[in-house]
């Protein structure tokens, strides 16, 4: 069996899979796990360290979620992340009580006692805590090695035992230091090596397809996206001729947007790609839908049906292949542990129960950056790689209640000037995403003497660096002055342009 440097038990945080990514930006392996995997199976892994990852649940809940206590005596060293913190606070006969002042948001660190996780990072140091508990008396054997201003413990640490936990999340961006504690903890305290790289990942998932699919074939849904065309360059790498690219119009799409995907296939991945003209479908079947999570489950069904009915046009496809990252699987349903669903990403929580197809997902544990990375390795070409991304539900998420022909026109006619305008001022590759929204809100206006009651279009762009934080972009009021002119301008039945500036949390980036 593989050897896996770092195992993560995953607690239920919408943060574990950062701590995965933070480690393999420093070149370590690792994996995560659900918080219950058995002490044996783990051992069977010959880890070099263990990290407990955060949670929503207090330790002293009925349902606590609790680890299998003999991870504690495998002799390697541990760390708990926040509630991970609780946890090894309780096991080792400490105390956690309940907090009145919640901590949430940034917060100094105070040293008090040196520590090998710290080593190379300032003294004034800004972490980013996000806890209701706390922990109120150590276990012995404990030191503190930091505190916080709400937090007398905020990092801790038992040498002896080689057991240390943090009541801040080291993994998220705003803890100023924290892929640095993280680094320390696997290569000096673990003593794991720093050798993998998004090349090592592409290597491994080519042999996994490989692998699993032996002489069958894949049907990979694509949508020109960077995420579906990585997927499909590497498949193509594993397996060649036994992919089916198969690209799906549902006609929520953007304006030249099945064009401009056609020939990137053609002419960049010398790949045969089929496409489906199944916009009618799509738009029968969203007709008076205006709740968002039912849209999408439509959405992702109506692609399932598209492509079982592709797939019986050849022999041997079992197998579906698809663009799915890790923001998708973490916001749509539970991945290895107990987390709470956001929304139904189209190609997670939108999948019906009745689809046949085996799922081929090479991406689903991997952000957004890294997808980039990985098809910079992979040989694709920069201009697909740097597309801003595009949701598998297409325009119907961001037109908000009922989806129909007339709407997508317009809000196709407003977000083609809002992109020119941004590729003309040099701003594309400066915001992370940018797109329109059309409300379903009308107002009153006036244009050339005339009173106007009509639409209203949200232009949302966000800096990002996987899609799980944002920030609305701080773009020049002058070009938010060209789109409004122009959009207003230029697209019939909207009279009134605004600028969303809503941080993810608590937004989400798309509207629906
Ligand atoms: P939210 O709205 O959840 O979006 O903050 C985070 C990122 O994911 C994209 N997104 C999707 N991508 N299928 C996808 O392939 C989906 O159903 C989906 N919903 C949101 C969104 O555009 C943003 O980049």
């Amino acid at each position: 069996m593989k050897q896996v440097p770092i195992v993560i038990l995953d607690f239920g945080s919408q943060y574990t899979q950062l701590i995965a990514r933070r480690l393999r930006e420093s070149g370590v392996y690792c994996e995560i796990y659900p918080y219950h995997e058995s002490a044996d199976s783990l051992k069977a892994k010959s880890p070099k360290g263990i990290i407990l990852s955060g949670g929503p649940a207090s330790v002293y809940d009925d349902n606590a979620y609790h680890p299998d206590s003999a991870i504690f005596d495998m002799g390697v060293p541990i760390l708990g992340i926040c509630y991970g913190m609780q946890l090894i606070t309780q096991h080792f006969g400490g105390v956690v009580i309940p907090s009145e002042n919640h901590e949430y948001g940034k917060a100094k660190l105070h040293f008090e006692e040196e520590c090998v996780l710290f080593e190379d990072t300032p003294n004034d140091q800004i972490v980013w805590m996000s806890h209701a508990d706390r922990v109120d008396m150590l276990p012995d054997g404990f030191v503190k090695v930091a505190s916080s201003e709400n937090s007398q413990y905020a990092a801790i640490m038992d040498g002896n035992r080689k057991v240390y936990a943090l009541q801040f999340h080291p993994e998220v961006h705003h803890s100023e230091y924290g892929k640095d504690i993280l680094k320390n903890f696997a290569i000096k305290l673990c003593g794991c090596e720093d050798s993998w790289n998004m090349g090592s990942f592409a290597k491994e998932q080519i042999a996994k397809i490989k692998e699993r699919v032996g002489d069958k074939k894949v049907l990979c849904g694509v949508s020109g996206g960077v995420d579906s065309s990585v997927v499909a360059a590497l498949l193509h790498e594993a397996i060649g001729d036994q992919l089916i690219p198969v690209f799906v119009d549902h006609g929520l799409l953007r304006a030249n947007e099945r064009e401009q995907v056609e020939n990137m296939f053609k002419n960049r991945l010398h790949a045969e790609l089929i496409t489906v003209d199944a916009s009618e479908e799509f738009l029968a079947k969203l007709k008076g839908v205006s709740d968002p999570e039912q849209k999408r489950k439509i959405i992702g069904e109506t692609f399932i049906t598209v492509f079982e009915r592709e797939a019986k046009k050849f022999d041997d496809i079992s197998f579906l292949a698809q663009g799915t990252l890790y923001t998708d699987v973490i916001e749509s349903v539970s991945v290895k542990g107990p987390s709470k669903t956001i929304k139904s990403h189209h190609n997670v929580g939108g999948l019906p129960d009745w689809m046949e197809f085996e799922l081929i997902e090479p991406l689903r544990e991997i952000f957004k950056d890294e997808v980039r990375k990985l098809g910079l390795e992979l040989g694709l070409p920069e201009e697909m790689i740097n597309r801003h991304p595009f949701p598998g539900p297409g325009l119907a998420i961001r037109i908000m209640g009922e989806v129909n022909a007339a709407d997508l026109e317009m809000l196709r006619a407003a977000d083609t000037i809002m992109i020119e305008e941004l590729k003309s001022h040099d701003y594309y590759n400066k915001v992370w995403q940018a797109f329109c929204v059309l409300l379903n809100v009308k107002s009153v206006g006036v244009m050339g003497d005339n009173r106007t009651y009509e639409n209203t279009v949200c232009v949302r762009m966000v800096e990002s660096v996987d899609g799980m934080t944002a920030t609305f972009a701080h773009i020049p009021h002058e070009l938010l002055d060209t789109i409004s002119n122009r959009i207003i301008n230029e697209v019939e039945g909207i009279n009134r342009v605004v600028y969303d500036i809503t941080s993810k949390p608590p937004g989400t980036i798309e509207w629906e």
